[in-house]
């Protein structure tokens, strides 16, 4: 995958971010992470990582050169307090990627999976650093694009956008086509942070895998038992008690839906 290939597909505000693409680092979020930038976003792909992260220390595994991997970096002249809004909208905007470039129908799990069928195909990384004057915000994306073979312990929970589209497109997806139209979604939802946020929640209502379902939520050590009836106007997650009583969910250690 070369740069140059990217750049030609890139429109609005994405086709001014710089771009690059490198055979491997340990990880692109730790590449970009603490490096003084301005405000125009830098994006770094890697086709391999050594050390892939994910949320809460957990490692991000992908074979080389079969998915993508990238980071986008910048450091904003003003920092919004609005920015936990960011993961949501960049989940939205990769979904919407997704479904232009592939025949499947993408679903957000809060706070930062992308599922179809019910299986994690992506997971986004959002991360802040304060490098100089200005602090930075880093998003990490992973998406498992031509992967045909996942690790036994992940299997059941895990898919690719080829294995999601088996038996209707039998060939490799093009990894070029589907990395430019997520920049071109990321630069569009981005860009709401402040006004286009209300919109976007309904959109990201939509797509909730978690609304109306029975979860057991791990919070501060503590499992929370509840039923999703609600993403507030932070995007953030309201459960409601067997008490009846409701709870508002600004992070998790981990989530699922309970059966039964
Ligand atoms: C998660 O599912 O917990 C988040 C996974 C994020 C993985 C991406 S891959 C590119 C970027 N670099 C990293 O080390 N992590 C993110």
């Amino acid at each position: 995958m070369k740069a140059s290939e990217i750049r030609t597909r890139l429109r609005g505000a994405a086709a001014s971010w710089e771009l690059q693409v490198v055979d491997e680092v340990t990880s692109t979020n730790d590449e970009l992470k603490c490096r003084v930038m301005s405000s125009s976003p830098v994006v770094l792909f890697a086709e391999n990582q050594s050390q892939g992260r994910g949320r809460r220390d957990n490692v991000w595994r992908a074979s080389p050169g079969k998915n993508l991997m990238f980071s986008v970096g910048w450091c904003p002249e003003v920092v919004s307090p609005l920015w936990p809004r960011m993961t949501s909208l960049a989940a939205l905007g990769v979904c919407e990627a997704i479904e232009a470039e592939v025949p499947v129908e993408a679903k957000i799990k809060w706070p930062n999976d992308i599922l179809i069928d019910g299986r994690k195909v992506a997971g986004l990384l959002a991360e802040t650093c304060c490098p100089g004057p200005r602090v930075q915000l880093v998003l990490g994306v992973g998406l498992n694009v031509n992967e045909i073979e996942f690790p036994e312990e992940i299997r059941g929970i895990a898919t690719s956008l080829r294995l999601a589209v088996k038996g209707r497109v039998d060939r490799d997806l093009d990894r070029v086509s589907l990395a430019a139209e997520i920049l071109n979604r990321l630069g569009e939802r981005l860009a709401g942070l402040e006004d286009g946020y209300a919109e976007a929640l309904s959109e990201i209502r939509q797509r909730s895998w978690l609304l109306r379902k029975q979860v057991r939520a791990r919070v501060s050590g503590q499992d929370v038992y509840g039923r999703v009836v609600d993403l507030n106007g932070e995007g953030e997650l309201v459960l409601e008690l067997a008490d009846g009583g409701r709870t508002t969910l600004v992070s998790v250690e981990g989530i699922r839906e309970v059966v039964g």
